[in-house]
C-alpha cells in the first residue's frame, strides 16, 4: 500500500510539474441545464405532457417553442396553450402554435415548411402526440389499430425523416440536435389485457422504442441524438379513462413504489435533462418516468 500511495503522489507531482490540471475542468457547467437560443417543436403541445414540456423549455431559456395539435380553439386548443405559455413569468422566449395532424404526411410536410420559412432552424423535436385505445381484445376494431399506428409510429418516423435536414443543420459534434419520442412504459411491459386491454397501444410504444434506437444509429453521425421518454401514469385527457377503469387515482398511487402518480415537474425535469448540454451524449435510450411502477408490473392486469 505504501508503494502504491507513493506512486500516486509522484504521478500528481509529475502532472503538476507539467502543468496538467489535476482538478476536473467542467466546461460551461453554468449552461448545463439551459436551452438559451434553442428552437423546439413539440407535437401534442396543447395540453398534458406536451404542454408541461413546452413550459419547461421556455423556463430553461428556449428562444422559440412551436407547439402543434389538431384543434386550435376551445379549452383544449392550441390558442389557449400559446396564450398561457406567452404569459409565463420571467420567460423571454416565445411560444407559437401551428395546427397540424401529425399522422398525415402532407400536414407534416406543411409543418416542416412553416418552421423553415418562419424560423429557419430547429434544434429539438419532441414527438409527443399519441393515441390510445382500450377494449377487450375481441372488440378492438381495425380502425383503432390504424389510428394508433399511424400517429404513434408512422407519423413519428415521418416527423423524424422530414425534420432531419433542419435538425442536422443545427447540430454540432459537441451539441447535437435532439429528437425525443414520448413512448410509454407500456412499450416495455404488458400492462393491460382483458376488459381494458391496450394491446396495440403497447405494441406501438414498443415500436417507438425501437424506432428511437434505429434513429440513434442512423442520425447520430449527423449530429442528432434520439431517445424515448416512457411515462407511467400522469393525469391527462388521454390517461383519464384508463385511470378511472383501473380504480382511480388513489388506488394507482397506492400501487406505485413512490405512492404517487406523475406530476408536470417529473416530465419537465427529464425533458430538460435530455435536451440541454447535460444530455448531449445520451443516444438511443428509453427513460422510464414512472416512480418504478414498471418493476411491479402485473398488479393492475387483474382488472
Ligand atoms: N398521460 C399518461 O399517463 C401517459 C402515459 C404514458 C404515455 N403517455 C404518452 O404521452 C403522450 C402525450 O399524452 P398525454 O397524456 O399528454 O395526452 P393528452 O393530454 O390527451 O394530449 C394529447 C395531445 O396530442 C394532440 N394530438 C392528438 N392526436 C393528434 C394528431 N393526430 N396530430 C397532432 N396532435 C395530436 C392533442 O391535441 P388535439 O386533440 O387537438 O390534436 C393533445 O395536444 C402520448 O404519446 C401518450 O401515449 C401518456
Amino acid at each position: 500500500m505504501e508503494g502504491y500511495g507513493k506512486s500516486i503522489l509522484s504521478w500528481v507531482k509529475n502532472n503538476v510539474a507539467k502543468g496538467i490540471a489535476i482538478m476536473t475542468d467542467l466546461k460551461g457547467f453554468d449552461r448545463m441545464f439551459r436551452l438559451d437560443g434553442k428552437v423546439a417543436l413539440i407535437t401534442g403541445g396543447s395540453r398534458g405532457l406536451g404542454l408541461h414540456t413546452a413550459t419547461a423549455f421556455l423556463h430553461a431559456g428556449a428562444k422559440k417553442v412551436f407547439i402543434t395539435a389538431r384543434k386550435t380553439e376551445g379549452a383544449e386548443g392550441i390558442d389557449q396553450a400559446v396564450e398561457k405559455l406567452n404569459r409565463l413569468d420571467g420567460v423571454t422566449g416565445v411560444a407559437v402554435g401551428v395546427p397540424a395532424n401529425v399522422s398525415n404526411e402532407a400536414e407534416i410536410i406543411r409543418l416542416v415548411e412553416h418552421v423553415k420559412k418562419t424560423e429557419g432552424k430547429l434544434d429539438i423535436l419532441v414527438a409527443n402526440a399519441g393515441a390510445t385505445w382500450g377494449s377487450k381484445f375481441e372488440d378492438a376494431p381495425d380502425h383503432s389499430s390504424a389510428k394508433i399506428l399511424d400517429l404513434n409510429v408512422r407519423g413519428v418516423f415521418l416527423l423524424a425523416q422530414k425534420f432531419a435536414p433542419m435538425l442536422e443543420a443545427a447540430g454540432t459534434r459537441q451539441d447535437p440536435s435532439r429528437i425525443i419520442i414520448v413512448s410509454s412504459t407500456a412499450g416495455s411491459n404488458v400492462p393491460h389485457v382483458g376488459d381494458n386491454g391496450t394491446i396495440m397501444y403497447s405494441v406501438s410504444k414498443a415500436a417507438a422504442h425501437h424506432l428511437a434506437r434505429n434513429l440513434a444509429v442512423e442520425l447520430g453521425p449527423r449530429n442528432i441524438t434520439t431517445n424515448t421518454v416512457a411515462p407511467g401514469f400522469f393525469p391527462s385527457k388521454l390517461a383519464a379513462g384508463l385511470i378511472d377503469k383501473l380504480g382511480g387515482t388513489a388506488e394507482l398511487e397506492e400501487a406505485n413504489p413512490r405512492k404517487r402518480l406523475g406530476e408536470p415537474e417529473d416530465i419537465a425535469g427529464v425533458m430538460v435533462y435530455l435536451c440541454t448540454p447535460a444530455g448531449s451524449y445520451i443516444n438511443g435510450n428509453d427513460i422510464n418516468v414512472d416512480g418504478g411502477q414498471i418493476l411491479s408490473a402485473g398488479r393492475h392486469s387483474k382488472l
